[in-house]
């Protein structure tokens, strides 16, 4: 049978937007474009670059990734302002398919509280918004900000009004992540009521996470008639985060029979995406997360690994390779030659040429001389750290003392780090390892560093194996994540901080703003008066 298009439901991945609002995940520009890239090759049908208007770094930003000329459609958020619009229209100017994605406040707490307008104030600024932009664009978003706490009547007349003039997709978010699937169905089928003649117009869900129930409120909506998800890569986002793409995804795939549903995602493309989003914004992905963590497929229990050996149905209901987790046996080592290693990157997904391949080349050698047997995880490793640990900072040499007397631990380091190639050297004490390195960096850098969380994960198994920190460090005041590999944990957590600064030194060269949406929001507040919303 082949899929009518009634049947595709589109995935609008918000992991450049909302996404990066989550504490610590902002990203830099060179960063935002590898995500953009890695998101139009798994197919998703429309990427949200960014809040043009939150910073001239945030517009640049969403600019560049208009200009990668990407298949997905580019989208730019705006608040219901003329300045936010043009802003967007400007950005996305490169882009061969782009939209706008405007939102505005519906629910009384937010009218009351944030906007401090009434409901026909409300009205009016859609309609003005909307009917400017179409100026700009023929493919208009609309979303009605905080509408599952909104009243169903006031949202059919705000949606109204917004179709009317011009607004083709209609978004219904769940903002605080209050609502549960039966409720947010109802929503659905409400809305879908009020435009049953218009098969132009498109529902949307976008969901948070706050009581857990962002995917199923996502699935729900798609069963009362939303045919476009708001989602993010590893369900990223403020708070509890966003509905996890991955999992909409792989449930409408999985349970086909029962949705009826597809999309255009390359699921073969969801687990390197995953790897590359979390190794990027330093969030790390819970072992047991459905479909990308890394007990996902595992099966522990003597009792299932039977069952599976007769047939794997019996406990497994998608299949690891489906989703793009490849295992091979087949390890690299210190003898492997430069053919076998590019081998090894094509079959991996990975194209790297020229003097980047020798660069990389370069850097597996030097790991195979601190490793026996290079897994593809190594590799993978190899080829995210080399892509995130460029900028000012570099760690040239570590050197650490620790000394465990009953039960009272006291460490030294002695760290020497190269400032844009010019050396500086720093020693602290520490009660273990980790805080004296990270006491003698916070020196060396003459920054404030305040270390919040600190995870370390082995990446491949053995006792040689590589150790990855993930740090969340508060740099001058702002939380921002690093990541680090290394066969020595000590490394690899000097590596994760350097990787920490080196991004935040990036974004502000780049004039980027921190968790754009509400940031601006917030500045808008105390100018409200004075700009007025149009
Ligand atoms: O959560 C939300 O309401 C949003 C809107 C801007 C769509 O992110
Ligand atoms: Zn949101």
């Amino acid at each position: 049978m082949t899929t009518k298009e009634n049947d595709i439901v589109k995935i609008f991945d918000t992991t450049l937007r909302d996404g990066e609002q989550s504490p610590g995940c902002s990203m830099n520009v060179d960063e935002k474009l590898k995500i953009a890239n890695a998101l139009n090759e798994l197919g998703v049908d429309i990427i949200e670059a960014g809040f043009p208007a939150a910073s001239p770094g945030d517009f640049a930003a969403v600019n560049k990734v208009a200009a990668l000329n990407l298949r997905s459609t580019i989208a730019g958020l705006a608040r219901s302002q003329q300045g936010d619009i043009e802003a967007v229209a400007k950005a996305l100017e490169p882009a061969p398919n782009k939209r706008l994605h405007v939102f505005i406040a519906t629910s009384p707490l937010h009218r009351e509280f944030k906007l401090q307008m009434e409901k026909e104030q409300v009205l009016e600024s859609i309609h003005n918004s909307i009917t400017f932009a179409k100026k700009y664009f023929d493919d208009i978003e609309f979303s009605a900000e905080d509408a599952g706490r909104t009243e169903l009547d006031f949202l059919s007349e705000a949606f109204k009004v917004a179709v009317a003039a011009g607004a083709k997709t209609l978004n219904i978010p769940d903002t605080v992540g209050y609502t549960t699937p039966i409720e947010f169905a109802k929503i659905f089928t409400h809305v879908k009521k009020d435009f049953k003649d218009r098969s132009d117009i498109i529902l949307s869900s976008h969901c948070h996470n706050d009581l857990g129930l962002a995917v199923a409120n996502s699935l729900a909506a798609v069963e009362a008639g939303a045919r476009q998800i708001e989602c993010t890569i590893n369900g990223i986002g403020e708070r509890a985060g966003n509905a996890a793409l991955e999992e909409i995804v792989m449930a409408l795939k999985t349970r086909k029979s029962y949705y009826g549903i597809e999309t255009r995602i390359n699921t073969k493309r969801l687990y390197p995406t995953s790897r590359l989003v979390s190794h990027i914004t330093g969030s790390t992905v819970q072992a047991n997360k459905a479909i990308v963590g890394r007990n996902a497929f595992a099966h522990e229990a003597g009792i299932h690994q039977h069952g599976m050996l007769k047939n794997r149905n019996t406990y497994e209901i998608m299949k690891p390779e489906d989703v793009g987790i490849e295992k091979t046996s087949l390890v690299l080592g210190k003898h492997s030659g430069r053919a076998a290693f590019k081998e090894r990157l094509k079959s991996l997904g990975i194209v790297y040429k020229g003097e980047n391949l020798n660069d990389l080349f370069a850097q597996f050698k030097k790991l195979a001389d601190r490793k026996k047997d290079i897994t593809d995880e190594d590799i993978e490793v190899l080829v995210l750290g080399k892509q995130s640990q460029s900028g000012p900072w570099e760690l040239f040499s570590l050197q650490v003392q620790t000394i465990v007397k009953h039960g009272h631990q006291n460490a030294t380091a002695i760290v020497e780090l190269l400032h844009k190639g010019d050396p500086v050297i720093a020693t602290a004490d520490g009660d273990g390892p980790v805080n004296a390195v990270i006491n003698a960096m916070r020196k060396a850098m003459n920054t404030e560093i305040e270390l919040f969380d600190y995870r370390i994960q082995n990446i491949s198994i053995g006792d040689d194996a590589q150790g990855e920190v993930k740090v969340s460090l508060s740099i001058d005041g702002k939380q921002r994540n690093g990541t680090g590999a290394s066969t020595d944990i000590v490394e690899a957590t000097a590596l994760a901080v350097i990787n920490s600064i080196n991004r935040e030194h990036k974004r502000q060269q780049q004039g980027l703003t921190n968790n754009s949406r509400h940031a601006i929001e917030t500045q808008n507040d105390t100018v409200r008066a004075a700009q007025g919303a149009i």
